[in-house]
């Protein structure tokens, strides 16, 4: 297996309906598995590629018709303005982590390593996973560990957090396991820490925030008729994008004009998310919790 093994790659690359010479955007290169089948449908069109993550970069390609952009998503409009870009036919975004990430130890994503408790995507900027659980309040940990989480006990966390730091501060995986050993149910211990790490993952990298950055500016970037193609892997993130694709905000109220016609921002190309079959799932388990959702700009 390679670096990335892409997820629902058809669909993804069926929703973009690719135009030939048009532009586009992939604003989660990762390994890039979904770029390479991107740049192979267009002939003198262009691609261009974010990440934040600078080990990305190792897997850009060398060819006249892409650009990769070492960058935060929420940058999206800047960039592409930067680069004479816009408009664009279509965006494809990959949310979360590349298995790449998930795989080095020294990142601190996995559970299955002992590492630095780090975190970040783009580990030149912000607080890392460390920093984070050794100065948040109660409150605060708290609350991150119940929304990005999904603990069911995200008190007792929180306070067996605070009790091991008052020790010795939390420095690498291991340590914020063991601290939190007591607080997971024998025997799913690790179910308990994924959900951990993600709760912290998605807090350093403010991932939510820059997922409604980027929904925002795609609405200022597509043409009309261009491609929105989302894929999630947590709730909380596909609420945002079902909700945005529906209203063209992140509550889904569908807001009507003066005559009362609805002001809709995108055609729904699928009312109900995409996900992957078994099959898949079996070959690739990142794929299991995977929603994707495409949208055709009005
Ligand atoms: C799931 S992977 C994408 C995999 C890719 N589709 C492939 O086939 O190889 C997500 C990637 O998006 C990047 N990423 C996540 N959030 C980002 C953000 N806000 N800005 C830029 N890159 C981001 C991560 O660093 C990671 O490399």
């Amino acid at each position: 297996m390679g670096y990335h093994t892409p997820v629902l790659l058809d669909k993804c690359i069926e929703g973009l309906n690719i135009q030939p010479s048009g532009n586009y955007v992939d604003v989660t290169f990762g390994g890039g598995g979904h770029a390479a089948v991107m740049l192979e449908h267009l002939e003198d069109g262009h691609l261009f590629a974010f990440d934040q993550d600078s080990d990305a970069a190792r897997n850009a390609f060398d060819d006249s018709r892409f650009t990769l952009i070492p960058q935060n998503f929420k940058y999206l409009k800047n960039f592409l303005s930067f680069y004479k870009a816009t408009p664009v036919d279509g965006i494809l975004a990959d949310l979360g982590v590349s298995s790449h990430q998930f795989d080095s130890a020294e990142r601190g994503f996995s559970i299955r390593f002992d590492g630095p408790l780090d975190l970040r995507m783009d580990a030149s900027k912000g607080q890392s996973a460390a920093d984070l659980v050794n100065t948040a309040d109660f409150a605060s940990l708290a609350r991150i560990l119940r929304m990005y989480g999904e603990l069911k006990n995200p008190g007792k966390a929180a306070s067996a957090i605070i009790s091991a730091r008052d020790v010795q501060a939390i420095s690498t995986t291991e340590e914020l396991k063991a601290a939190l050993k007591s607080c997971a149910t024998r025997g799913k211990e690790n179910k308990y820490f994924a959900q951990v790490f993600q709760a912290l993952r998605i807090e350093v990298n403010a991932e939510l925030e820059a997922l409604e950055a980027m929904l925002k500016q795609s609405l200022e970037v597509l043409k009309p008729g261009g491609r929105l193609v989302v894929m999630s892997y947590h709730s909380l993130e596909d609420r945002l994008v079902k909700n945005f694709i529906k209203s063209g905000n992140f509550e889904g109220k569908i807001e009507k004009d003066f005559f009362g016609k609805a002001n809709l921002p995108f055609h729904r190309i699928s009312r109900k998310p995409i996900i992957a079959n078994e099959e898949e799932i079996a070959k690739n388990p990142r794929a299991r919790s995977a929603k994707l959702r495409i949208a055709e700009k009005i």
